[in-house]
């Protein structure tokens, strides 16, 4: 197949002066986009803030013959995000492909998670995924084209020990991907979502070295690359990546029990409730409607 390439296209990558967001900045520069990268600097807590982590990609993105500029701003306002924005269409005069990327942790058990520690979290992954996709809306639907590509997490969409604020924010991401690819079919926006798994200093104290060697960023870039093709047919999809392995993620429901006549008793729901928890003909949904159409037409009989 031919070499996809995103020559003439504007990316903004979030988050993009270390780990991932780096990796997917560099790709996608290497392949033609002009890439505003963001990253508001500071530790993986969300503490702190600097200027250097975007400038070095920059500066890498430029030596090796590409062209970006670099922003400072958080993601975790809307103000910030319109800045984001801005720096894209300041310096390139549009944008096609937002990478939503920026993200912090602030592990702890529920029962010690402060409200603070809640908030933070939020704000910057699920408050900045939507933030900056509000900002980059008009301009997409300008353009009549858009590439959206949020980043979910394996804790939101299966949860994790002392990651409540996290994979809360990680699966509310998730909502978003999919309301936004309804949303934006009309305007070719393509929204989906990765499930990453890789090195980065998020992951570098919880895995073992041989295998975070495996797990290197840029196993995880081509596939984001691929989601932002101009051929792409998939939206509101989720796509579990990392060390080389790529698979959809969905989630499903099973074909469940139609339960006959008008009243409804805990004994009855105890009786067949081995076959409401069956998922072994399980189905994912288009759309909310086509969910519940399930239930309707069972209940029409
Ligand atoms: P990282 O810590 O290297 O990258 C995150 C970047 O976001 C940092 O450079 C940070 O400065 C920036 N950032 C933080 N708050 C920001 C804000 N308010 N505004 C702008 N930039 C901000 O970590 P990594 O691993 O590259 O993470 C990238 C994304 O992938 C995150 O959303 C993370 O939750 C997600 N992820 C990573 C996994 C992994 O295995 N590395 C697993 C699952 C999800």
């Amino acid at each position: 197949m031919a070499e996809i390439r995103f020559d003439g296209r504007v990316a903004i990558v979030t988050g993009a002066g270390g780990g991932l967001g780096r990796s997917h900045s560099l790709l996608l520069a290497k392949r033609g986009a002009k890439v505003v990268v963001n990253d508001r600097g500071g530790s993986v807590d969300g503490s702190g803030q600097g200027q250097n982590a975007a400038d070095k990609v920059v500066d890498e993105i430029k030596a090796a013959g590409g062209e970006a500029v670099a922003n400072y701003d958080s993601v975790d306002t809307s103000e910030g995000a319109q800045r984001i924005v801005a720096t894209a269409k300041n310096a390139f005069g549009k944008l096609d492909i937002l990478i939503n990327n920026a993200g912090i942790l602030r592990d702890v058990s529920f029962a010690k998670m402060t409200d603070e520690d809640w908030d933070k979290v939020l704000k910057v992954h699920l408050y900045g995924t939507m933030n900056v996709s509000k900002a980059a809306w008009p301009l997409l639907r300008e353009g009549n084209y858009g590439r959206i590509v949020n980043t979910t997490s394996a804790a939101g969409l299966y949860g994790n020990f002392g990651q409540a604020n996290y994979s809360a924010a990680k699966l509310g991401i998730v909502g978003l991907t999919r309301t936004l690819a309804h949303e934006g079919q009309k305007y070719n926006i393509k929204s989906n979502a990765i499930a990453p798994v890789a090195k980065s200093r998020m992951t570098e104290t919880i895995l073992p070295p041989p295998v975070l060697e495996k797990l290197q960023p840029e196993r995880v870039s081509p596939v984001v690359a691929f989601l932002c093709a101009e051929n792409l047919e998939e939206s509101g999809n989720v796509y579990a990546v990392g060390g080389g392995y790529v698979s959809r993620v969905a989630i499903v429901e099973g074909q469940g029990v139609m339960f006959q006549g008008d009243t409804l008793s805990p004994e009855q729901v105890f009786e067949r409730w081995k076959q409401v928890n069956d998922l072994g003909a399980a189905r994912p949904f288009a759309n909310a409607m086509e969910a519940a159409a399930a239930a309707m037409k069972g209940a029409m009989g």
